[in-house]
């Protein structure tokens, strides 16, 4: 064992759930919460405080410690700008980057109890580059690149690091329906010519976990889109 404790939010995704087996191969002790999945771990509906109060102190109880968190519910409201309203907006800025600021706000007194924790935020290349007809989930995940340099400007001298990943084009959970002519023609954007496989992020995402410098930055796995 390790003997690191790691809580994944949104283990049901399908993101999610390949890091929480990647996690568990590394020896993490790995609780996972989820909204609507049938997978074993504690429900956490992110867009509301009250619900990632107590999944948190469940998650605290259970396993006495938390050295490490990784966010990765996610919501798309997709559509062209001037045809989206207000609550397309707040939709995905709810899940996408206030639900991360709920879980923050309540593991960071224990981070500082502690004197160290890590926050991983799973972002998106979106972020940087748009997303064509999702300018709420672009928007909202640069906010949520914003929140992780915050948090390590702010707590870094409590030795808690945050960061996010910024994952390209996956062959899953979002994308996962996308039509196969459409995979294949975003298949030849990144150097590599191909998608990345949930399973590849997910071993970037426990590869970098333990690193103890890392902190306020935004890391790509993209296969050479933007190079
Ligand atoms: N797939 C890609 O190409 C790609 C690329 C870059 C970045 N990412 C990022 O990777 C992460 C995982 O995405 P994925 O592709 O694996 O997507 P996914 O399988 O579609 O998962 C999205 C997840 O968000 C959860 N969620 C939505 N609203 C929620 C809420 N109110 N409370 C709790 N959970 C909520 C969903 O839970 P329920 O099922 O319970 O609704 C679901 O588990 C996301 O942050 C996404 O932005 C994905």
């Amino acid at each position: 064992m390790n003997n690191k404790n790691l809580l994944v939010v949104g283990a049901s995704s399908e993101i999610g759930s390949a890091i929480v087996r990647q996690a568990e191969q590394n020896n993490y002790q790995v609780i996972g919460t989820q909204r609507s999945g049938s997978m074993p771990g504690l429900f956490m509906d992110v867009t509301s405080d009250e619900s990632v109060k107590s999944a948190i102190q469940q998650a605290l109880a259970d396993f006495g410690r938390i050295d490490a968190v990784i966010y990765a519910p996610a919501l798309s409201s997709d559509g062209l700008i001037h045809a989206l309203d207000d609550n397309a907006w707040s939709n995905a800025f709810d899940v996408n980057l206030f639900g991360a600021v709920r879980v923050a706000r309540h593991l960071i007194p224990h981070f500082i109890k502690a004197r160290q924790g890590v926050f991983q935020f799973v972002s998106s290349t979106a972020a940087v580059r748009g997303a064509t007809g999702a300018a709420p989930y672009a928007c909202s995940k640069a906010a949520l690149n914003a929140l992780a340099v915050n948090i390590a400007h702010d707590y870094g001298r409590f030795n808690i690091r945050a960061y996010t990943v910024m994952p390209g084009y996956v062959d899953g959970g979002m994308l996962a329906d996308l039509p196969v002519e459409k995979k294949t023609l975003l298949a030849r954007e990144p150097s590599l010519k191909r998608l990345a496989t949930p399973d590849n992020v997910a071993h970037f995402c426990i590869a970098t976990l333990d690193s103890p410098y890392l902190t306020g930055t935004a890391l790509t796995l993209d296969g050479g889109l933007s190079g």
